[in-house]
């Protein structure tokens, strides 16, 4: 595990904390790296029953931008994101989240790959990807559609506007939207719950759960990496990405 993300077992349940909170969990190469080894290894442990993902006061502030503006037109984009939102999609044992503070870009999109998801009421989630020059990913054009409607869907994937945990869970995004301070006891809580019922048939009745769309996700998840992969090295994106690397200064 790296410096920024704490892994914890107890009773079942394996905590993946992020712990950069001095960025706001911004997820750096390192962190995609630890979450999808973290999955990787949880997928066959026996005993992990149910995986946690959370943060600190912060979820995540997204993919790091500085890493965004130092991707090289030549070269193809590092594919830590793109790998571990592949394990997410194919992990076969319950996830729950626990989200306070922001949930920006992929800290919103990875949401749509947990199976209970627990919001602060007033966490600030965010899909940015057209103010930032970007497009999509993680399969959330398809995937959010059918869990909040084509309206919601269409108006926060392309104005980027964020909108609160308590319209998250209104909108069909969020399971439970609590107090900020009753988030990490409310996913616990959940977790446990769900580590305590039979494995084989939590792990079938998952798997039936998300059989309809498997093809069609795999099919969207590639597009969206090629399209997104191609805006990241755009003049106008990387416009953005600097601007926002030279704001404090
Ligand atoms: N990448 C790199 N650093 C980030 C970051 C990101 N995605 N998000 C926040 N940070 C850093 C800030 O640069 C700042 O660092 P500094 O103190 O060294 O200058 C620190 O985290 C705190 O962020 P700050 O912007 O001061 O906090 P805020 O409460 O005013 O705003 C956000 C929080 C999340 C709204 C704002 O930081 C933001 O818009 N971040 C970018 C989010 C984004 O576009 N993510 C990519 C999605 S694909």
């Amino acid at each position: 595990m790296t410096e920024h993300l704490h892994k914890n077992f107890e009773g079942g349940v394996l905590t993946l904390r992020l712990t950069r909170p001095e960025k706001k969990n911004a997820l750096t190469r390192a962190m995609y790296d630890g979450l999808a080894q973290g999955l990787h290894v949880a997928a066959t442990h026996d005993e992990t029953r149910v995986v946690i993902i959370a943060g600190g006061a912060d979820f995540t502030a997204g993919n790091d931008l500085a890493d965004f503006a130092a991707v090289e037109a030549d070269k193809p984009r590092p594919g830590a994101a793109f790998e571990f939102l592949e394990q997410i999609r194919a992990f076969p044992k319950p996830v729950v989240a626990a989200v306070r503070g922001v949930a920006v870009g992929i800290g919103t999109t990875m949401l749509l790959h947990c199976d209970a998801v627990v919001v602060a009421k007033q966490a600030r989630l965010q899909m940015p990807f057209s103010r930032l020059a970007l497009v999509p990913e993680g399969g959330s054009s398809l995937l959010l559609a059918q869990r909040v409607g084509t309206a919601l869907a269409n108006w926060w994937l392309m104005s980027g506007e964020a909108f609160s945990g308590e319209e998250a869970m209104r909108a069909g995004l969020a399971l439970r939207a609590v107090e900020d301070a009753q988030v990490e006891a409310e996913a616990v809580a959940i977790a446990g719950q769900l580590a305590g019922l039979p494995p084989g048939a939590l792990a079938e009745t998952k798997r039936l759960l998300r059989a309809p769309m498997r093809e069609a996700l795999e099919a969207v998840m590639a597009e969206e990496r090629v399209a997104f992969s191609q805006q990241l090295r755009s003049p106008e994106a990387q416009a953005v990405f600097a601007a926002f690397l030279a704001r404090k200064k």
